[in-house]
C-alpha cells in the first residue's frame, strides 16, 4: 500500500498492548499503518523481546540516563523525528514527556489508559495503582480509554472507551487482567487503525470519528 504510516510504539514493561498491536497487524487489522519501531524506556522491558520475536526494530532510551524530563523529552523528540514517526503509541509507557514532544507531534500521539477517563487518571495513576484506586472507591464499572496525548497528563481528546464490569472478588490484578482482555487489547488496535485510515478529526478538543 502506498503512503503507509510509520507507527512507533513506546513501551516500559511487559508489552501485552504491543502484542495486541502486533497480532492485529498480522491479521491485517491496522489499516494503512505499519509498526516500524519500538522504543523502550527500560532496558529490561519484556516488550523489547516481543518486538524482536516479530522482526520489529527496537531502540532504548533509558530514563535514568537523563538528568531531567526536559533533556529526556528532547532526546525522545529527536529519536521520533529520526524514525519518521507518523503515529506514536504509548503502550504501557510509564514516563511523562514534556510539551516539546506533543508540540512536535500534535494529535499524532495516542495513549491507552486502564480506566474510564476522567476517573482514576493523571499523575500517579498508572499500572496497578489505577485498579487499586478503582477498587478502593468501590466502582462497579471501570474500563479503558484511548486518547490523544497533550501536555496535560491523561487529559487529551478521547478517541475510544470501553466499559468493563468489576466483579465481587476482584483484586487489582484480576481487574487489570479483565480490563486488558476485554477493553485495552481491543480498543487500542482499533484506534490505531482509525488513525492510520485518517478517520479521526479533532474539533474544539473533542474527537469526531467518521
Ligand atoms: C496497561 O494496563 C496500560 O493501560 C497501563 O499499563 C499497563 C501496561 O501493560 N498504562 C498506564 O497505566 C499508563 N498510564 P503492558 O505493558 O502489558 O501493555
Amino acid at each position: 500500500m502506498s503512503n503507509m504510516k510509520n507507527i512507533v510504539v513506546l513501551v516500559s514493561g511487559g508489552g501485552t498492548n504491543l502484542q495486541a498491536l502486533i497480532d492485529a497487524q498480522a491479521r491485517g487489522e491496522l489499516g494503512n499503518g505499519k509498526i516500524t519501531c519500538v522504543i523502550a524506556s527500560k532496558a529490561d522491558a519484556y516488550a523489547l523481546t516481543r518486538a524482536e520475536n516479530n522482526g520489529i526494530k527496537t531502540r532504548t532510551l533509558i530514563r535514568k540516563d537523563y538528568p531531567d524530563i526536559a533533556s529526556y523529552s528532547k532526546a525522545m523528540k529527536d529519536m521520533l523525528t529520526e524514525e519518521k514517526a507518523d503515529l506514536i503509541v504509548y503502550a504501557g509507557f510509564m514516563t511523562i514527556l514534556d510539551e516539546q514532544v506533543c508540540n512536535a507531534f500534535p494529535n499524532k500521539m495516542i495513549n491507552v489508559h486502564p480506566a474510564l477517563i476522567p476517573s482514576f487518571c493523571g499523575k500517579g495513576f498508572y499500572g496497578l495503582h489505577v485498579h487499586e484506586a478503582a477498587l478502593a472507591k468501590g466502582v462497579k464499572v471501570s474500563g479503558a480509554t484511548v486518547h490523544f496525548v497533550t501536555a496535560e497528563c491523561d487529559a487529551g481528546p478521547i478517541i475510544l472507551q470501553k466499559a468493563v464490569e468489576v466483579e465481587k472478588n476482584d483484586t487489582p490484578e484480576t481487574l487489570q487482567r479483565r480490563i486488558m482482555e476485554q477493553a485495552e487489547w481491543k480498543i487500542l488496535p482499533l484506534a490505531v487503525k482509525l488513525f492510520c485510515d485518517d478517520k479521526i478529526k479533532v474539533l474544539n478538543g473533542v474527537t469526531v470519528i467518521e
